[in-house]
């Protein structure tokens, strides 16, 4: 889907986000994060951060990246970066851990995000996602093989389907 949609959507429903979501995406972020072995490498770059439940849940320091202005600053963070998650303004390998909770929505069948996702992270990244669980699953399993991810878990989150994967070398 055009991500306009969202940046508009967002941008309107900011200031309510966590007092109507936080109860979903908390327990998601808990399972990620406990299904990944060891520190996530930094830097760690959580693309369509929203509100950046994320780093508050888990402690860990983010570069928090989304197209929505207003997402960014409910609460304002310093050093987020507004952008679109399938054009990053990083260099190749310049991640070590990319978070995506919930924020590939509605997805072409070619899930190109995953092309981009794959060239900024190095080799040996880290990649924990979440998608909603009636996303078309298939095709990102194929797109996180075709882009050299290997999933390590396969993770059944409620409403998300997620996994923790590793870039391949
Ligand atoms: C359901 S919210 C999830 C937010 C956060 N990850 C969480 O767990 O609370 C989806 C977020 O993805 C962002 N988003 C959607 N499409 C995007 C795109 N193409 N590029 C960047 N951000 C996007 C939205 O603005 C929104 O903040």
């Amino acid at each position: 889907m055009d991500y306009r949609i969202f940046q508009r959507s967002y941008d309107v429903f900011a200031a309510k986000y966590d007092e109507v979501f936080e109860p979903q995406q908390v327990p998601k972020i808990q399972g990620l994060a406990a299904a990944l072995d060891g520190e996530p490498p930094e830097p760690r770059l959580d693309v369509g951060a929203g509100t950046g439940l994320f780093a508050r849940v888990t402690g860990w320091q983010c570069i928090e990246l989304d197209v929505s202005r207003a997402m960014l600053t409910a609460p304002p963070r310093p050093g987020c970066v507004q952008a679109r998650l399938d054009r990053l303004p990083f260099g190749d390998a310049a991640v070590g851990t990319l978070v995506s909770v919930t924020s590939l929505i509605d997805f072409e069948p070619d899930v190109a995000a995953l092309t981009e996702w794959a060239r900024v992270l190095r080799p040996g990244g880290r990649l924990l996602l979440s998608v909603l669980k009636r996303e078309n699953l298939p095709a990102l399993e194929r797109a996180l093989a075709r882009d050299g991810f290997r999933v390590d878990a396969s993770l059944d989150l409620g409403l998300d389907w997620g996994c923790v994967a590793t870039r391949r070398e």
